[in-house]
C-alpha cells in the first residue's frame, strides 16, 4: 500500500462500534492493577502473559481475557483502563465510539455495577470535554449464563439507565444461541434501548437470522458468515443491517487463517453496510487503524472502499440523525480535499 493510501486511513474521521472495553486492558495495565489491587496473577511477568495470547478459537481466547479482568475491582481502575482506550482511539482519530462492557464479569466477583459503569462513563465524560469525542456505552449479557441472570443484571443496571444506550450479547456463542435471551431482549426493547448482537463470528449463519427475527437486533456484531446463506446475505443488504467486522479478531480467533483470506472485501462487494473496528484490542494485536492497515495490506482494497467504511461507521453509529449528519459531512468534506 503507497504511504498516500495508508495517511488517508489513519486520518480520516472514523467512529468505532465494536470494541469491549475490558479487552483494551494491556498487560502492562494488568499487571500495574493486579499490584495496586493485590491481585494474584497466574503469570510471573508481562511478557509470560502475553506470550499466553495464541487463541485457538473463541473460548480459549474468553478464558484469558476474564482471567485478565479479574484485576478491576475500583471504580478508578475501570476509568483508568477507559481513559487508556479513549486515548488510543483519539490518537486513531475515532471521533465517535459505541463501547461494550461486560458488567456480569465483575459483579459476579463481588465488584458493584455502580462502581464499574461510573469509572467507564466518568472517562467517556473526560473524552468529550477535552477533545469534543462522543461516546456511549451498550452493556452485553454473557451468553453463557442464563437468561434469568441477563435479567438481574438489567434490574442493576435500571438506576444508571442514563449512562447506557443499548444492549448487546457476548461471549460463548456456540450452543448459546440468541433465543435463550428473547424475553429479555424484548424487555429491553420496551424500555427503549438499542439493541446488537454478537452472531455469525463462530456461530453459523442461522443465528444471524434469529438475533434479528427473534432478538429485533439493529446491529448485527461480527456477522461474517452470513455469505454461507445467499438469502441471509440479500436480506441484510436489502435492509442495511450494519454488520460490526473486527478483522485482526477474526484472525487470532481462527475464523479465517489469515488477513488475506478476510472476507471484508466480499462482504463489501455484497453490499452489505460494513464497519471496521478493532474487538478487543490489546489482546488481538492491534486498535481499529491497525485494523484497517493490515486489510487494506492484504486485500485489493482502494480509497473509494476508505470512503465508505469511514461513512458506515457514522451511519451504522446509533447517534441522533443531526449529530450523525454532522459527522457525515466531515467524511465528505476529508475526501474532497
Ligand atoms: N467478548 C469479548 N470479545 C468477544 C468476542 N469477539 N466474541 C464474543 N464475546 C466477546
Ligand atoms: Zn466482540
Amino acid at each position: 500500500m503507497d504511504a498516500a493510501l495508508r495517511s488517508l486511513l489513519q486520518q480520516m474521521p472514523k467512529a468505532e462500534l465494536h470494541m469491549h472495553i475490558e479487552g483494551s486492558l494491556e498487560p502492562e495495565l494488568i499487571f500495574a492493577l493486579a499490584e495496586r489491587n493485590r491481585v494474584k496473577l497466574n503469570y510471573p511477568s508481562v511478557e509470560a502473559l502475553r506470550r499466553a495470547y495464541a487463541f485457538t478459537d473463541l473460548q480459549s481466547f474468553l478464558d484469558i481475557y476474564y482471567a485478565g479482568a479479574s484485576v478491576l475491582l475500583a471504580e478508578q481502575d475501570f476509568y483508568d483502563m477507559t481513559w487508556a482506550y479513549l486515548q488510543r482511539a483519539h490518537a486513531d482519530h475515532v471521533l465517535h465510539t459505541e463501547m461494550f462492557f461486560d458488567p456480569q464479569t465483575h459483579t459476579e466477583r463481588g465488584v458493584p455495577f455502580a462502581t464499574v459503569i461510573n469509572g467507564i462513563h466518568r472517562a467517556l465524560q473526560d473524552a468529550h470535554d477535552q477533545w469534543g469525542m462522543s461516546g456511549a456505552l451498550i452493556m452485553c449479557f454473557l451468553r453463557h449464563l442464563s437468561e434469568e441472570e441477563a435479567f438481574a443484571t438489567l434490574e442493576q443496571a435500571m438506576p444508571h439507565r442514563d449512562k447506557f444506550i443499548g444492549v448487546g450479547l457476548d461471549s460463548s456463542e456456540r450452543g448459546h444461541p440468541p433465543e435463550k435471551f428473547a424475553r429479555v431482549f424484548a424487555r429491553c426493547k420496551e424500555l427503549g434501548l438499542h439493541l446488537v448482537a454478537h452472531a455469525g463470528e463462530e456461530g453459523p449463519p442461522e443465528y444471524i437470522r434469529t438475533a434479528l427475527d427473534l432478538l429485533k437486533v439493529e446491529r448485527i456484531d461480527h456477522g461474517v458468515r452470513c455469505l454461507e446463506d445467499e438469502a441471509l446475505t440479500q436480506r441484510l443488504a436489502r435492509d442495511k443491517v450494519p454488520l460490526t467486522v473486527c478483522p485482526l479478531s477474526n484472525i487470532k480467533l481462527r475464523v479465517f487463517d489469515k488477513t488475506a483470506d478476510h472476507n471484508l472485501l466480499k462482504l463489501l462487494d455484497a453490499g452489505l453496510t460494513v464497519t471496521v473496528n478493532s474487538d478487543d484490542p490489546a489482546y488481538f494485536g492491534g486498535y481499529v487503524n491497525d485494523n484497517f492497515v493490515q486489510m487494506f495490506d492484504a486485500l485489493p482494497l482502494e480509497k473509494s472502499h476508505a470512503y465508505r467504511l469511514a461513512r458506515n461507521s457514522f451511519a451504522a453509529s446509533f447517534l441522533d440523525g443531526a449529530t450523525k449528519q454532522k459527522y457525515l459531512e466531515q467524511v465528505d468534506a476529508f475526501f474532497d480535499r
